[in-house]
């Protein structure tokens, strides 16, 4: 049997601007999820990509005086550039303005309008261009858009429709018979009252730009942004093309994960379109909480941005990933402050975590010449430690299929500090002192040893980076076997491991550098 399949999305980014931390987030979280799932023994398909068509990217192009691919192209280098930067590992990148994607939407666009479920109309309504929504009267909120309080235009202009409210019921039973298509339950709640508000057929062309994909059949319109972008999911796996070996192999995706700003595109516009099209629905939608500033949403518009490369360059990448899937609980949202990021960087990172590697390598080069000892018979003390060792890992799978990152991290911690109260209770130091006691610490040293072990394998999706130095300094660079998600069984570092003490994994951040 081949392995299980898994295929997680992140959006599509707006090449708008460079990215964010916000982005970061979303983007480093999903790859979190992927590595953890293909170390956890699956085959893995990670998508990201950019957003790149709209009247927004049109007009931002020509404020700089450049053709709209010219400047996509130039914003997307950043993108690519960031997540390498930042350890993120997809599968596949997915630009919205490549032919095989613009093949996917024209194709399906025209399905949909041979079969009745698009069709031709006059439309009159109110646009907001940075969201590329329209809004009802009703819904606007001092008549500016709900969503990020600018002002709306009137448009009014030929324009295919889709069908949308005709799937209504199909979709609100849907979500009825898969509790888990939406997730968490605060966003499914949102979506389900929306929809029960009543879903009004979507306008799904524009004429008064050029930069999009042309509906096929009647090129002085262009194919509306969202309709474009949410195929991306699909179009990369070569859905109704000729190759679309990766579409029958991953779809439907496990999981879409999004922030919370645009659940609705996903669990209604999407979801109808694929039935619509004959297409499985994804098996989840993960909205996300934002990243906070104190002056509110951090975004693009408002321009209270952090650049992560900034902060890449100052702290390291693993620290800047700890700290994102660290500060977000699952579901809510989350201040940004430096100060924090540089507490836990400081509190979880270097003292617990990395001073607990430094200790347990310096008394092992102490206690045995920098060789790991042949453990003797645990004490309940001992067992206690390697009890929670083996504990942890499938509360750490538990958690992330769950999506609760940030818990994950809180129960691999709990083994590190457990791992740090041991060395205090066993004291070492003492008994190094009476020849009676020397199998005893043996024991203490290798338990210290192959919990550390344990604990980087659990981490190594969250922080792909240190590793590596961990296995140096254990002495087992060249034993991969031990690096796996298998080997987390108890007592597979071999006795005699000569250990090579290295420099702090997380040096403290002193503030002054701040
Ligand atoms: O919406 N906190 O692109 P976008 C957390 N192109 N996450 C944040 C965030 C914040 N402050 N700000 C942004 C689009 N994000 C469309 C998507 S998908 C078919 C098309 C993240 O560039 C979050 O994931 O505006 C959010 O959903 C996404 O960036 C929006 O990125
Ligand atoms: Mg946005």
């Amino acid at each position: 049997m081949g392995k299980p399949t898994f295929y997680i999305t992140t959006p599509i980014y707006y090449p708008s601007d460079n990215l964010h931390i916000g982005h970061a987030y979303t983007t480093v979280a999903a790859d979190t999820v992927a590595r953890f799932k293909r170390l956890t023994g699956h085959d893995v398909w990670f998508l990201t990509g950019s957003d790149e068509h709209g009247q927004k990217i049109e007009r931002m192009a020509r404020a700089n005086n450049q053709e709209p691919q010219a400047y996509v192209d130039k914003i997307v280098a950043g993108f690519k550039e960031l997540w390498s930067k930042l350890d993120v590992e997809y599968s596949d990148f997915i630009r919205t303005s490549e032919d095989r994607h613009k093949k996917v939407v024209s194709e399906i666009f025209a399905r949909l309008y041979e079969q009745g479920d698009i069709y031709k109309a006059t439309y009159e309504g109110l646009y907001c261009t940075p969201c590329e929504a329209f809004w009802t009267e009703r819904q606007l909120v001092e008549g500016n858009c709900p969503d990020c309080n600018r002002g709306v235009e009137l448009l009014q202009e030929e324009s295919y429709f889709f069908r949308q409210s005709k799937y209504a019921d199909r979709l609100l039973e849907y979500i009825d018979q898969h509790p888990g298509f939406i997730q968490p339950v605060s966003r499914r709640n949102e979506v389900v009252s929306f929809i029960k508000m009543g879903l009004e057929d979507l306008c799904v062309s524009r004429t008064t730009f050029d930069w999009g994909i042309k509906v096929p059949f009647d090129p002085k319109h262009v194919i509306y942004v969202w309709v474009d972008a949410l195929t991306n999911y699909i179009s990369a796996l070569g859905y109704g093309t000729e190759n679309d070996e990766l579409f029958r192999r991953y779809w439907p995706a496990d999981i879409h994960l999004v922030g919370k700003d645009i659940v609705r595109f996903h669990c209604i516009i999407w979801p109808i379109l694929l039935m619509a099209a004959g297409i499985d629905l994804p098996k989840r939608v993960i909205g996300h909480g934002w990243l906070l500033m104190e002056s509110g949403k951090m975004s693009k518009s408002k321009g209270n941005v952090i650049d992560p490369l900034v902060l890449i360059d100052k702290y390291g990448v693993d620290a800047i990933r700890y700290y994102l899937l660290r500060e977000l609980p699952f579901g809510a949202d989350g201040y940004y402050s430096e100060d924090n990021l540089v507490f836990r960087t400081n509190v979880d990172l270097a003292n617990d975590l990395g001073n607990l590697l430094s200790r347990t390598t310096a008394m092992i080069n102490k206690y045995f010449d920098g060789r790991i000892p042949q453990p003797g018979s645990a004490t309940a003390l001992d067992q206690e430690l390697i009890d929670l060792a083996l504990q942890t890992p499938a509360e750490v799978e538990r958690l992330v299929d769950a999506f609760e990152l940030s818990n994950a991290l809180v129960a691999i911690g709990r083994l590190v500090a457990r791992a740090n109260k041991y060395i205090e209770e066993t004291s070492p130091w003492t008994m190094a002192k009476d020849p009676d006691e020397h199998d005893q610490l043996a024991t203490v040293m290798y338990n210290l040893a192959e919990s550390y072990r344990m604990a980087t394998v659990m981490l190594t999706a969250f922080m792909p980076g240190f590793p590596a130095r961990v296995w140096a300094q254990l002495g087992i660079s060249d034993r991969s076997d031990l690096h796996t998600w298998e080997s987390l069984t108890w007592g597979r570092i071999p006795p005699g491991t000569e250990i090579s003490r290295g420099q702090p994994l997380f040096p403290r951040i002193e503030t002054e550098k701040k």
